[in-house]
């Protein structure tokens, strides 16, 4: 059995393989409406989230399959005392997947050790949100039609933002990933992931304060929320909260080709009047998170609906995941 804890548990070409099942699910939905009939996804969500929870659940209604869960731990027996394993041993005898966002780092992985169903890891404190890295590929790759050779600017809360990590970790593997890392000294990027992830890939970086410097540069721009719910202290997030923010004329300085990519929720770090800007991808990049899920829960689910198209096993991957491409 297969669980998705990090994006590196996918080699490079099993995750072209779910970008490819992916788009082909964007493309012909009507064949992958019944993929899931009788089977059940349970959504634990011990966090807030409204995409991420929404999104896995749109996905597997539009597979025919069902959902159950709750959206908050308050609302679960966590808030009795009960262990993140027993109620994932509980919910391995009523649904056949699931996908648990948990403010501790760990959580997810410590629940898929004693499921007996595929455990996804819906977001685990500052540490991972691989099903967000694989919205974010699909979208890069979809947009820009490769996803090596291009230069990413990663702005505002590099330190907490688990999605910040995730995605570093995934790129390093393709070639030729330039990476530009801009956020105030407070919210730099941790240096488990500069030294273990960046520099031990040989991946080229550099960091900043100016988002104005780097704009220029930029293939994509990700811009992040300052995360609020992890900082120790309110004095400091009130300092650093409207550190960037991405208006229209910050955008005059970038490329006609450059997209922005959000994982959202955004506060205040995109200005509402850069929506209007073509380059805007952020809404695209939510939407086309569904089809990505799709894919992985059919991956993981060990369900094939068309012998053409290629798609990763759902048992784990003999290749090592870190390899580059
Ligand atoms: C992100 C998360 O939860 O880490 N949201 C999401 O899942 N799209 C980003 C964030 O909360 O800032």
């Amino acid at each position: 059995m297969r669980h998705c804890m990090s994006p590196l548990d996918f080699s490079v070409d099993e995750l072209d393989q779910l970008m490819g099942l992916a788009a082909d699910i964007e493309e012909n939905p009507d064949k992958y409406s019944h993929a899931c009939d009788g089977k059940r996804l349970a959504t634990c969500f011990y966090e807030p989230s409204t995409r991420t929870r929404l999104s896995f659940e749109s996905a597997m209604l539009r597979l025919g399959g069902q959902t159950l869960g709750f959206a908050s731990a308050d609302s679960s027996s966590a808030s009795k005392g009960e262990s993140v394993s027993d109620t994932l041993r509980i919910i391995s005898g009523y649904a056949d997947i699931c996908a648990i966002r948990h403010p501790k780092e760990g959580a997810p992985l410590v629940a898929s050790l004693h499921s007996g169903i595929p455990v996804i890891n819906a977001g685990d404190g500052g540490h991972a949100h691989p099903t967000q890295t694989l919205a974010d590929l699909y979208t890069i790759k979809s947009l820009k039609g490769r996803l090596d050779h291009f230069t990413i600017g990663l702005c505002g809360d590099l330190k907490f933002g688990r999605t910040v990590h995730s995605l570093i970790s995934a790129l390093v593997r393709y070639e030729g990933v330039h990476f530009v890392l801009i956020s105030p000294e407070e919210l730099k990027l941790p240096s488990y992931i500069r030294e273990d992830v960046l520099e031990k890939n040989g991946a080229t970086y550099e960091e900043t304060e100016s988002l104005e410097d780097a704009m220029p540069k930029l293939d994509v721009l990700y811009m992040t929320r300052v995360q609020r719910e992890r900082f120790f202290n309110e004095d400091d997030y009130v300092r650093l909260k409207d550190r960037y923010i991405l208006d229209n004329d910050k955008m005059k300085l970038g490329r006609e080709d450059m997209i922005v990519m959000h994982p959202l929720p955004r506060v205040n770090e995109i200005s509402v009047e850069v929506d209007d800007d073509p380059r805007a991808q952020y809404f695209t990049q939510a939407k086309k998170a569904v089809f990505i899920r799709m894919a992985l829960i059919l991956t993981l689910l060990g369900i094939q609906v068309d012998k053409n198209i290629p798609q990763p096993t759902n048992n784990p991957s003999s290749e090592k995941g870190g390899e580059k491409c």
